[in-house]
């Protein structure tokens, strides 16, 4: 799963003492494993090895510049979303030409500077980007290639807010409306729409949703295939879960499992856009306890982090697991999950410095005693943690560290005071 593992009552990072790097750059801190990024991506090479698919790290999820030029490094592609996160690919010595482009608001200077970045493929989310990515490459005389996102109004059974595959979704076009579009779209001598793209929604913790979608997927490009529309590719997006309490997601090899009979022999190029199955379980946050209190029958652990540093917990109840840096040795472990079969602990919640009642990280969590100046380490934060940090409440934004063996680097430096105010007119 990851390379966080309690040896001598005190979590490392592959080889090196957590402790030993929050003693030098300080909390809140986010702590990255190399080893484990490298082995996420090796696992859907593994996995999806017959169909040779193209994998295009999201980089949505985890977006530090030297994370992308490690994960540029295994030879991958990247999902963007944003005009900003192509310039970081592209910055991280990322190949362009395999980059997707999702997004249902891609501006005209994002499609033209994505058509510079000779990107492989535009996910196209309605038939109004359809009109105007047709319109910009006639324009321009240049061929662009486009994915028609369908949304196969499928249920991938996971928060409301990160639903994105079901009918009534701001996300691409209903699938009963994509013959017509291709229709309308698809015959154009520059823009060229040719494959087809799925996203569901995420983390989606069964194979079924993909079944479901593939499914209705390959049907439909069965009759536009009949209709004489070339489609050369399927991605199917990402969603693919990662282990917020140990066990919890499919392995990747399960869903190849699935995936694969589906789509082999199908003349399809194949591509994944997986996020926090790759970067989730590779990265911690560490937080120190500046007070600890009671609240009536409540139990509090305040930490110098917050939602301000990871949101998730606030925004879609996600759980986190969490637990202290150093340990007794009975509450050493080897798996992630509340509550614990351990002695000695209290129902805690851990909770932040930021002046909203919905500033936490974890609730009624058994804990052992906590202490001010301890130290928590908060798991699974790698994806959609420093990436939807903030400085709400004017909190300089958290470090983060990437750890490679036996030696740390700073990644991102802690932001300062002067920070918080660089891009303000005086
Ligand atoms: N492809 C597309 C088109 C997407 O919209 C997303 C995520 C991904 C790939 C990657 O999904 P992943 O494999 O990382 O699950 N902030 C939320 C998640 C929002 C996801 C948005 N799109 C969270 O913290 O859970």
């Amino acid at each position: 799963m990851d390379h966080f593992t309690y040896k001598n009552d005190e979590l490392y990072c592959e080889n090196i003492p957590v402790s030993k790097i929050t003693a030098e750059v300080g909390t809140p801190a986010y702590i990255y494993s190399a080893a484990t990024f490298r082995r996420h991506v090796q696992n859907y090479r593994e996995a999806f090895a017959e169909m040779n698919p193209l994998i295009c790290y999201s980089v949505k999820g985890c977006s530090n510049i030297n994370i992308l030029k490690m994960v540029a490094d295994l030879d991958t592609g990247f999902d963007v979303v944003s005009g900003g996160e192509l310039f970081r690919v592209a910055k991280a010595g990322g190949d362009t030409t395999k980059v997707v482009y999702a997004g249902v608001g891609k501006t005209d200077k994002e499609i033209n500077e994505a058509i510079d970045a000779n990107i492989a493929y535009f996910n196209v989310e309605s038939e109004a980007e359809l009109a105007n990515l047709t319109k910009i490459a006639n324009e321009r005389k240049t061929i662009v290639k486009g994915a028609l996102r369908v949304n196969p109004d499928v249920d991938p059974k996971t928060h409301r807010y990160t639903t994105t595959g079901k009918k009534e979704s701001k996300f691409g076009v209903d699938i009963e409306r994509a013959v017509a579009a291709f229709q309308e779209f698809g015959k154009d001598e520059y823009f060229k729409l040719c494959a087809i793209h799925l996203h569901l929604g995420s983390p989606i913790n069964t194979t079924d949703p993909y079944v479901l979608a593939i499914d209705k997927a390959l049907v439909m490009i069965e009759e536009l295939r009949a209709q004489g529309f070339e489609i050369e590719a399927i991605d199917i997006g990402g969603g693919f879960g990662a282990d917020y309490t140990t066990g919890q997601a499919p392995l990747t090899a399960d869903y190849a499992d699935v995936i694969i009979p589906m789509l082999r022999d199908k003349g399809l190029k194949l591509i994944l856009e997986p996020g926090r199955s790759i970067s989730g379980n590779a990265g911690i946050m560490v937080g120190q306890v500046v007070y600890v209190k009671k609240g009536g029958d409540k139990n509090f652990a305040i930490l110098d982090a917050g939602m301000n540093d990871l949101i998730r917990p606030s925004l879609y109840e996600a759980f986190h697991f969490a637990w202290p840096v150093k340990v007794k040795p009975q509450h050493s472990l080897d798996k992630r999950m509340d509550p614990m079969n351990l002695s000695d602990l209290v129902k805690t919640d851990i909770v932040g410095p930021i002046c909203e009642t919905g500033d936490y990280l974890a609730l009624d969590r058994n804990l052992p005693a906590i202490a001010r100046g301890d130290q928590l380490a908060i798991f699974t934060a790698g994806a959609y943690g420093f990436a939807m940090s903030s400085q709400y409440n004017s909190h300089p934004r958290a470090a983060e560290v990437l750890v490679d063996g036996d030696s740390f680097k700073v990644i991102r430096q802690r932001e300062s005071y002067d920070d918080l105010i660089a891009a303000e007119m005086s």
